[in-house]
């Protein structure tokens, strides 16, 4: 088990009526003037930022709102969100949605509290300066971004999509009530269940052996979501499986399904690259189709980590060839994902053999070269991964 260091300050307040609290936990926590920040539609079509207002006022904490926050966040509206939190004097953010309406609102924490423009956090990765206190209701079980250390954003101008990572942004509530969640459209909850899926492969696949009391837990929470995404696809309003949903989630990305393992999160770098080509790509689906791809170019690097995974998840039986066992383990991992309706091949998302080249030089510059731990990947690897993923 290599060395780590865990932080997670995140209070979580989980289930039926949770966003009813907000202003009482709030208040208790010294809020007194409160950035709402929200997506689209979603949030106020449900009635869900009027009820979260009307929390706050119970509370007799101020807020203003910020609305408009795109699927794959963008930083125009970080900046204005900066802009609001200097000139008013904000010293919370309340985030209502999920992983872009909390990465944008991670980000604007950032910016509050720095002199240059936020963007340069994304380029530095500094450390060094404050961040303001963030609040989450979470209203899609997905990205994790709930009590993880990271925020990803895109900068359509620089044709960039890329992470920043913090202990001191991860959120210091999460309010967590399963109902809401009862709206997703079927595609949303699929792409979510697969980017949490992922976020579990991103860990168990490594350059670390084994790791039992990190894998057992990354491995039943992979069974978990196994099990549960057929009942929810089939009876979205079944409280109890959205429930189980949406903790696991939770438990896919706030850190402790890797611990002691360096992680690889190639697979995250590559999808970042399609959603930064086009921003109408849903990050879980573009997972869907880039795993798959990348797991058959590297799995002769441990055939056998690859088969132990399929006996475990799918309950596959050794056939005594361990790299055709490796291969059955990448099959039911693709058939999975195409049983909940995720793509499998790039030409569904749009994307063409031509585009590989514009997204190689920001891959570069995002993840820096080589990346990954499970195979160290060069740039031609990468171009060689996409090409397998058409
Ligand atoms: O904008 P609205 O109208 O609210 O609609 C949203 C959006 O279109 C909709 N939605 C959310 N809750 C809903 C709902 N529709 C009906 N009922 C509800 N209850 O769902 C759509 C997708 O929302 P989004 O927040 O984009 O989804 P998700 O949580 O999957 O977040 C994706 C973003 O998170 C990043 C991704 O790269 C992507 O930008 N990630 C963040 C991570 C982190 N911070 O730790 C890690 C992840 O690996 C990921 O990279
Ligand atoms: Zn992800």
């Amino acid at each position: 088990m290599e060395n780590f260091e865990f932080v997670s300050p995140t209070h979580f307040v989980f289930g039926r009526g949770a966003e009813e609290q907000v202003g009482a936990k709030l208040a208790e926590a010294g809020a007194r003037r409160v950035l709402v920040h929200f997506g689209g539609e979603s949030a106020r079509r449900s009635g869900l930022i009027d009820r979260v207002g009307a929390s706050l006022d119970a509370a007799g904490i101020e807020h203003i709102e910020l609305g408009g926050v795109r699927p794959n966040p963008e930083i125009t509206l970080v900046r204005e969100g900066v802009r609001l939190c200097k000139e008013g004097n904000v010293d919370w953010i309340l985030a209502v949605g999920g992983g872009s309406v909390i990465d944008s609102a991670k980000a604007i924490a950032n910016g509050a509290c720095v002199d240059c423009d936020v963007w340069e956090l994304f380029e530095t990765k500094a450390l060094d300066h404050d961040v303001l206190p963030i609040a989450v209701v979470l209203t899609i079980p997905a990205a994790g971004s709930e009590a993880s250390k990271n925020t990803v954003v895109s900068n359509d101008e620089l044709g960039r999509k890329t992470g920043y990572a913090n202990n001191a942004q991860r959120p210091k509530f999460a309010f967590m009530n399963p109902e809401l969640t009862f709206t997703l459209p079927p595609f949303q909850t699929a792409a979510g269940l697969t980017d949490m899926y992922c976020h579990l492969l991103e860990r168990f696949f490594d350059d670390v052996g084994a790791v039992p009391v990190t894998d057992n837990l990354n491995l039943s929470l992979m069974n978990t979501i196994r099990a549960e995404a057929p009942r929810v696809l089939a009876d979205p309003e079944n409280y109890d499986a959205r429930a189980n949903i949406m903790w696991t989630g939770m438990l896919c990305h706030q850190g402790l399904a890797g611990v002691g393992r360096h992680e690889d999160w190639a697979t995250h770098g590559l999808e970042h690259e399609l959603s930064a080509l086009d921003p109408a790509i849903t990050h879980g689906a573009g997972l869907a189709v880039m795993f798959p791809a990348w797991m058959e170019y590297v799995h002769s690097e441990n055939p056998a980590r690859f088969a132990f995974y399929g006996q475990a998840v799918f309950g596959l039986v050794p056939t005594g060839d361990v790299n055709a066992d490796a291969l059955s383990a990448i099959d039911e991992t693709r058939s999975f994902f195409a049983s909940l309706g995720m793509p499998t091949t790039l030409a569904e998302l749009g994307v063409e053999e031509a585009d590989i080249e514009k997204m190689l030089p920001t891959l570069a510059q995002n993840k820096g070269v080589p990346f990954g731990s499970f195979k160290k990947l060069a740039l031609e690897d990468a171009a060689e991964i996409y090409k397998l993923a058409l």
